[in-house]
């Protein structure tokens, strides 16, 4: 990973700080996109130190935030001409209906549109820079998620444990991944999605009346550092370089949902996302409800 540079989203905490730090001690030039900067500032002296490197740089953006997202996109390339990986790392699941200043249900905005349109901004880069990759860090709850593309803004309201949000904002991550790995077919740049395991985290801090319940069982759950070993392999290892629109646990592909499959779906869910994030001129009718 010398001389290559990655830019990591959440890094400052959990499986993004994690993989960052893996990455670093490989010699990857790691940019940090943090929302906290006292936890980014911190995250950053704790990479720069295990890793013996100084070139770790430290962006700080609410990702809730579509003009965030374009700001922090912005200022990545008024400095860096190449970017080599992008981790789209941050998320969150959040129990109570709020929608963010785009009017998007925010569980959706932060797992699933800021990946896409981070990655839409960043993807004449990449083509830049190939071989390069993208990595999305799904879930296996994406296996029980009700996707109703006409009504993407559904209330996220507790589901029977965790958010119905959090499962179709990743099921609409592995949607996103495959379409896109379609649309780079042949470009040079790969991208995959993961589960990263049932991972001890500040995830499970933010469940509501259920937090003391989610912090018991995280107790049980692996470590961090082992939570990023498929990040760190899909962003990394020689032997995926030339694999793209895969869905991997453990550091193996594995078959994702049938919904995730579906082709058509995920080009309704890509025109519909490129209207809500502004790439496309946004036509009212269309929005999700
Ligand atoms: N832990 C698990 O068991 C598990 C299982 C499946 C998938 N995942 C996925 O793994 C990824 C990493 O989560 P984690 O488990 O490591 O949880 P975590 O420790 O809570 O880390 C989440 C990261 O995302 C950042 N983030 C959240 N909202 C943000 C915003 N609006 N703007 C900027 N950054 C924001 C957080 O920043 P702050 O520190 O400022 O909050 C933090 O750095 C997520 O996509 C999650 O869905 C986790």
């Amino acid at each position: 990973m010398k001389g290559k540079i990655v830019l990591i989203t959440g890094a400052d905490s959990g499986i993004g700080k994690e993989t960052a730090r893996n990455l670093a001690k490989m010699g990857a030039s790691l940019v940090l996109v943090c929302r906290d900067r006292g936890k980014g500032e911190s995250a950053k002296e704790e990479i720069a130190r295990a890793s013996n490197r100084t070139s770790t740089e430290l962006l700080l953006a609410d990702l809730l935030s579509q003009n965030e997202v374009k700001r922090v996109v912005a200022e990545f390339k008024a400095v860096h001409a190449r970017l080599d990986v992008l981790v789209n790392n941050a998320g969150a699941s959040f129990m109570d209906y709020a929608e963010t200043e785009d009017g998007i249900e925010r569980t959706m905005a932060i797992n699933y549109f800021t990946p896409f349109l981070l990655t839409n901004l960043l993807v004449d880069t990449l083509k830049n820079s190939v071989p390069s990759r993208v990595v999305n860090v799904s879930s296996t709850e994406h296996h029980d998620a009700h996707f109703d593309i006409n009504n993407i803004n559904k209330d996220s309201r507790m589901g029977t444990l965790g958010s119905e949000a959090y499962r179709r904002s990743k099921l609409a991550v592995i949607l996103f991944t495959y379409e896109l790995a379609r649309r780079l077919q042949e470009t040079g740049v790969t991208t995959n999605c993961l589960h990263p395991g049932a991972v001890r985290t500040n995830i499970w801090s933010h469940s509501g009346a259920l937090t003391p319940l989610f912090r018991f069982m995280s107790l049980f759950m692996q470590s961090p550092e082992k939570g990023a070993q498929t990040s760190v392999y899909l962003a990394s290892s020689p032997e995926v370089e030339r694999v793209s629109g895969k869905y991997f646990d453990k550091k193996v592909p594995k078959r994702s949902s049938e919904t995730s499959y579906d082709e058509a779906l995920a080009k309704r869910l890509w025109e519909l996302s490129e209207r809500m994030t502004g790439l496309v001129t946004a036509n009212p009718a269309a929005r999700g409800s």
